[in-house]
């Protein structure tokens, strides 16, 4: 079944490892405010997460920009925080703020989160599934559909900081305090999230992607290895326990701000088919440095696509010619910014596709 699938499915292909010319493109956040259509549908829906919980707007929002721009590939419409809250935790999105949880500061509110076994977490999450099923019958037969969630550290620390913060300074300080608990904390989201990707691919996702965007904030470990603790170890648990229940599964990592170093790392080291690349990565020096059969996907810098003009048109083709030959995946190095224009978007796909 999977076979048949990936023969007509441009961005299946390059993640089993071809190279095509031009390559297959989406772009993070690519459902979002920067799209009028998106505004709209997110206010008949009322609050992010009810959004995100309805499975007719979330395929509606999932949907647009497919429709627009004929994207290869298709992200499910939710976020990483969902799984914060299944777990029990309080999570709100504030207007022009950003998400805001319950922080987690110690051992009292752990106890009171959901075990890893406890059904109510799926139950919860129930309308996600089913958003993936409306979705992959509603997509195009070429379009390849991702499902997500992110990894364990980043989803961690947003749990403990309850939001976003630069320097993630409550959860180096939980790391320092209780390294136990830190790691309970680690082994539930690997657990719970490893249930979750298998439950998105059994409900229709072809791959799915693995969003560590705390790859550049870690605590400090004795050994100086902190991304393998806290970042890449559990990534590859996760993928491990996805490809004992699916196997063969199609996994895509972004690391973001783990550096070339980093970056280098992320697909021995997590078993990930591909490698998601952050904006800060000289794309050439990476492909130099991995085998030329790595599998990379990303990197134009959102501000360039801000930029547009011809800042846009050099940027879409250096990363054409640092890519030439291998299988990657065009992309950006992170989410789309509501600002962007969206004849931009338009330039860029005119520019990469213009081979074709
Ligand atoms: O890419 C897609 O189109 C799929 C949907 C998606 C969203 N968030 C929708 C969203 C995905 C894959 C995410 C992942 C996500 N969420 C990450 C990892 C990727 C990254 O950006 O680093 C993180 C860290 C989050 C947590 C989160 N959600 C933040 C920090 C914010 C606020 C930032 C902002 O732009 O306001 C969100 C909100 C959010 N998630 C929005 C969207 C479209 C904007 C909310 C809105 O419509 O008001």
């Amino acid at each position: 079944m999977a076979e048949a699938r990936t023969a007509n499915r441009p961005v299946l292909r390059v993640l089993s490892g071809e190279a095509i010319a031009p390559p297959p493109a989406w772009m993070m956040r690519q459902a979002g405010r920067y799209l009028p259509e998106y505004r709209a549908t997110r206010a008949e829906a009322g609050s992010f997460l009810d959004l995100c919980y309805n499975p007719a707007f979330a395929t509606e929002v999932t949907l647009q920009p497919i429709r627009r721009f004929g994207f290869e590939a298709s992200i499910l419409f939710s976020d990483i925080l969902v799984v914060p809250h299944a777990l029990g935790q309080d999570v709100r999105f504030v207007e022009g703020e950003g998400p805001r949880l319950d922080a987690l500061e110690g051992r009292a509110q752990f106890e009171r989160l959901r075990e890893a076994g406890d059904p109510a977490i799926f139950s919860h999450l129930a309308p996600v599934f089913e958003a993936v099923e409306r979705i992959r019958g509603a997509l195009p037969h070429e379009t390849t559909l991702l499902g997500f969630c992110g990894a364990p550290w980043t989803v961690a620390s947003y749990m403990i900081g309850g939001r976003g913060t630069p320097d993630l300074a409550p959860a180096r300080a939980l790391a320092a305090s209780d390294p136990a608990l830190l790691d309970a904390l680690l082994d539930r989201l690997v657990t719970v999230q490893t249930e979750y990707l298998v439950r998105q691919l059994r409900a229709g996702a072809d791959a799915v992607q693995i969003f560590e965007s705390h790859a550049g904030v870690l605590p400090d470990t004795a050994d100086g290895d902190a991304l393998a603790r806290f970042s890449l170890g559990p990534i590859a648990r996760m993928i491990e326990g996805i490809r004992a229940q699916v196997p063969g599964a199609r996994i895509i990592v972004f690391a973001r701000g783990s550096g070339l170093e980093g970056h280098a790392r992320v697909v021995p080291e997590t078993g990930a088919d591909a490698v998601g690349v952050d904006w800060g990565v000289d794309l050439a020096a990476l492909r130099a440095r991995v085998p030329a059969a790595t599998v990379t996907q990303g990197n134009l810098h959102p501000e360039t696509l801000i930029e547009g003009g011809r800042a846009l048109d050099a940027a879409v083709d250096a990363i054409l010619a640092a890519t030439d030959g291998t299988p990657h995946i065009f992309n950006l190095g992170h989410g789309i910014t509501p600002q962007t224009p969206i004849a931009h978007v338009e330039r860029m796909l005119a520019r990469l596709r213009a081979g074709r």
